[in-house]
């Protein structure tokens, strides 16, 4: 079985791209409205590398990486076959990287963005030298590469419970204000991860999506760090699947194996990641691997979420046909009419002109040139 990430495109989404890269070139591919996935979860529950994971985007390298920024990440399939990444922070640019250098440039963005507020804040008593802070200053980042869909993918800082020490005390409250404010949007999947190992009935995230989701239509659960459960619980993943702790009405929850701290420290790669996932869910653990086969199929590992999602996106798209064919219809509409006028306005005209002036040769010219101004002003009113 291939494994797959958002980044590639797959059979059941290529239809639908083609269409929206037609009608991009037609001029109305912006109108063609991709849902963004936004990922929400307490610190260090996963966020970014389930985020890398679906997207195939390194976000994450070398040790102690930490989302300290809204980041906002736009795919761009109009792009040629090497990945690049550009990097905008308050509405400059910062950097121009191939994507494999994307993370240490998020980095160092983010530094810099903290250090500019932490210096213009009143002096921290400690001075900490070490950036604590988190900020809401977006970082947007546009990943050109062939073939990658067009879908936004917000990583978020952390839901913090209580400001670390250094930490200014608005923290919890900034976090939780930043992931309301991006998971409102109904336009938006909300992604919320959860570790194996948290306890889901007190999960900030899941009370947040809530609130903003009743129903649970756009709200998919994301468990993760299944390898760090204690030894002789994994069997209670299959309540949480089955809907028996915290139920999510429409989506329920996938578990994913991400990269542990040395994995990322150590530069594997993101497929070899998933190739790791894969052996440990199937392979090499007894409980998981009857989960996965025969309790819940299509449940465990990174392209199983990404096989989910890509029908999450490709039914919400298809939602939107009807709305979308009616601008297509409008529009074909405004230009028959415009044609039309343009034949009426010419078709008279013209061919007595063209007798007037088939003189000599600079005559012939300027009025050429004159009936393609006149043409082309007529197009632009
Ligand atoms: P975030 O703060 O929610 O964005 O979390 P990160 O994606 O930055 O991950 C935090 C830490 O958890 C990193 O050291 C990751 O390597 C580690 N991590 C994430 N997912 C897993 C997992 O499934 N298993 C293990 N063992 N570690 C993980
Ligand atoms: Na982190
Ligand atoms: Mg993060």
């Amino acid at each position: 079985e291939q494994l797959m990430v958002l980044h590639k495109r797959q059979p059941l989404v290529r239809e639908v791209l083609d269409a929206n890269d037609n009608l991009r070139s037609i001029g109305l591919g912006t109108e063609f409205d991709f849902p963004s996935i936004v990922v929400i979860g307490d610190q260090s529950a996963g966020k970014s590398s389930v985020l890398e994971a679906i997207s195939g985007v390194q976000l994450l390298r070398g040790s102690g990486v930490v989302t300290r920024a809204p980041i906002e990440l736009r795919l761009d399939g109009n792009g040629d076959d090497e990945c690049v990444a550009r990097v905008e922070a308050e509405g400059a640019s910062v950097a121009v990287v191939p994507c494999g250098e994307l993370a240490s440039a998020l980095n160092e963005t983010m530094r810099s963005a903290l250090w500019s507020q932490q210096n213009t804040a009143p002096r921290n008593k400690h001075h900490n030298h070490q950036v604590l802070g988190v900020t809401d200053a977006v970082i947007r980042v546009r990943v050109t590469a062939a073939g990658v869909p067009d879908l936004t993918l917000v990583d978020l800082p952390g839901l913090a419970r209580v400001a670390v020490q250094g930490q200014s005390a608005d923290v919890p409250r900034l976090t939780k204000d930043l992931a309301t404010k991006y998971i409102r949007s109904p336009n938006t999947i909300i992604l919320v991860v959860v570790p194996c190992n948290a306890d889901l009935a007190t999960a900030e995230a899941l009370q947040l999506a809530a609130e903003v989701d009743p129903d649970g239509k756009r709200t998919v659960g994301v468990l993760t760090k299944p390898d760090l459960m204690d030894p002789g619980t994994e069997h209670t993943l299959g309540d949480v699947l089955d809907g028996r702790v915290v139920s999510l009405r429409e989506h329920g929850y996938f578990v994913v194996r991400n990269r542990g701290q040395r994995a990322i420290d150590n530069n594997m790669d993101l497929d070899a990641a998933l190739r790791e996932e894969r052996a440990f869910f199937y392979e090499r653990h007894q409980v998981f691997a009857r989960l996965a086969r025969e309790k819940h199929p299509g449940r465990f590992g990174v392209a199983s979420l990404v096989r989910y999602l890509t029908k999450v996106l490709v039914q919400r798209i298809v939602a939107e046909i009807p709305a979308l064919r009616g601008r297509v219809e409008d529009r074909i509409l405004h230009e028959s009419a415009a044609l039309s006028a343009l034949n009426g306005k010419y078709h008279s005209s013209v061919w007595g002109a063209v007798e007037r002036n088939l003189g000599d040769a600079a005559s012939r010219k300027a009025f050429l040139l004159q009936l393609t101004t006149d043409f082309t002003m007529s197009v632009r009113e």
